[in-house]
């Protein structure tokens, strides 16, 4: 299993840390909390036992090795976690591997921000007649999305190549305008079931196709993530690291330590903490409680690479302000190593020599970790034995449980986003969609602008 180690959380080993009693005078809330999940079974819980999901991509495995390019086409929930997926799983020159080093499957492209010097880069390089883009879009709404849907439907269809052929749906089973078109053009979909918001999406067609694309063992994501789940519900709280997450950070937020710094010391997880980013923010940042009392809730998610971010943002989580938790991802055992050879005498150097880039690695995260310490500042490390499938499923499942909890001690719902829907209907206003005329901009009142 992952493992957890907490001990920077909590007094007396930082100061202002967990005492005893703040911890197990959260215990029964807590345990109240993690049954009520348990028994609303949120979407993001039922989708991992049930097996439709899992069969229905993996039966598509055939058909998709016959393409040469898999596009992901999302955004936000629609993309991050298939991105993160493929980015810690994925050996990192996947595109560029011939075929049969890929076993016969396609290279994976992703196209999420409306960037055109991006999208048009990305088009260029690939073979249309050899492409297959999953459309994933839960509401079938999303302007960035639907934006580039048109644009590769509109390519396919002037090269002449048959729509049917090249795309697939992963959209809401019922609601939307992609199911309507699915519906009757008769073009492949997979169903985002309808209790599954995409922040929570990524164990189900959304995140396992492209994951199958690229060569990756699903079932072993979910089994994780089924274990994972197994621990999140386990009322002895010292063997539970999703309700260990969630007192951490909710009784260090009481201390004023709002922002959640994620920092994995590896290339490979640093999709993780996008994805994590948005699960987070999303789904804690919310204007009013469940009772409807303004509260304007959240936390800050902040991501950060080990060692790169050393050399930019440590300085800061030392010795600024004390509203921050780290969140270390540590790698046991990375799939490669590299050994720095003696070249050189002098002890400025010759330090390094016979050892391995993961030693130096491990050593710089247990350096940050305890210089944080030293200073005061909480921190805990999420320890990967290695980066494989199973871990990662399990990783998705602790976090999105953590969040629910979370939700649940700060009475908000996790599940919906009403602060994104304003700026979206005045993109709609501004790209002159009929509907959406009348709206009134803000505008500033006095403008200070430099030209
Ligand atoms: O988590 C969410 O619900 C959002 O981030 C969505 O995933 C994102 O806005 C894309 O939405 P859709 O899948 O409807 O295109």
């Amino acid at each position: 299993m992952l493992k957890f180690d907490f001990s920077y959380m909590f007094s007396p080993n930082i100061d202002r840390g967990i005492t005893e009693n703040e911890f197990s005078s959260l215990e029964r809330l807590v345990i109240e909390k993690i049954e009520k999940v348990n028994t609303l079974r949120p979407g993001f819980v039922k989708i991992i036992f049930d097996n439709q999901y899992l069969d229905t991509v993996q039966s598509m495995k055939e058909w998709i090795n016959g393409f040469e390019n898999f596009v992901v086409i999302g955004i936000g929930g629609s993309s991050l976690g298939a991105r993160a997926i493929k980015e810690a799983l994925c050996c990192p020159d996947w595109n560029y591997l011939e075929q049969n080093k890929r076993n016969g499957s396609p290279k994976l492209f992703f196209l999420e921000n409306p960037d055109p010097d991006i999208t048009a880069s990305v088009l260029d390089r690939l073979d249309l007649r050899h492409t297959l883009f999953d459309i994933v879009s839960k509401s079938g709404s999303t302007a960035e999305c639907m934006a580039h849907y048109q644009i590769v439907r509109g390519l396919l269809q002037s090269r002449g190549l048959s729509v049917k052929d090249h795309l697939i749906f992963t959209t809401d089973p019922h609601k939307g305008v992609l199911r309507k078109i699915a519906s009757s053009e008769e073009i492949r979909s997979l169903d985002v079931p309808m209790d599954v918001g995409g922040r929570f999406s990524v164990l189900s067609s959304v995140g396992l196709l492209p994951a199958l694309a690229c060569e990756i063992d699903i079932a072993e994501l979910i089994h994780g993530a089924r274990d994972a789940y197994v621990r999140s519900v386990d009322k002895n709280l010292l063997q539970n690291p999703s309700a260990v997450m969630a007192m951490c950070h909710y009784l260090h937020k009481q201390k004023g330590r709002t922002i959640t710094v994620m920092m994995p010391y590896s290339n490979r997880l640093y999709g993780l903490a996008d994805w994590f980013r948005q699960l987070w923010a999303e789904s804690l940042g919310k204007k009013t409680s469940l009772t409807g009392e303004v509260v304007n809730e959240g936390l800050t998610p902040i991501k950060a690479l080990g060692a790169v971010d050393q050399h930019s943002q440590v300085q800061l989580y030392n010795e600024g302000p004390d509203d921050k938790t780290i969140t270390f991802l540590q790698v046991e055992r990375f799939s490669r190593d590299v050994w720095i050879p003696p070249v050189h005498e002098e002890e400025e150097l010759s330090y390094l020599s016979q050892k391995t880039l993961s030693e130096l690695l491990n050593s710089e995260l247990l350096g940050t970790e305890r210089a944080l310490a030293s200073h005061g500042r909480p921190s805990m490390r999420v320890i990967f034995p290695r980066i494989e499938p199973y871990f990662i499923g399990q990783f998705f499942m602790y976090y999105e449980f953590t969040t629910a909890i979370m939700a649940e001690l700060l009475k908000i719902n996790a599940y919906d986003q009403p602060g994104v829907e304003l700026g979206k209907k005045i993109t709609y206003h501004l790209m002159r969609r009929k509907g959406f005329e009348n709206l009134e901009l803000h505008q500033p009142l006095k403008r200070v602008v430099i030209d």
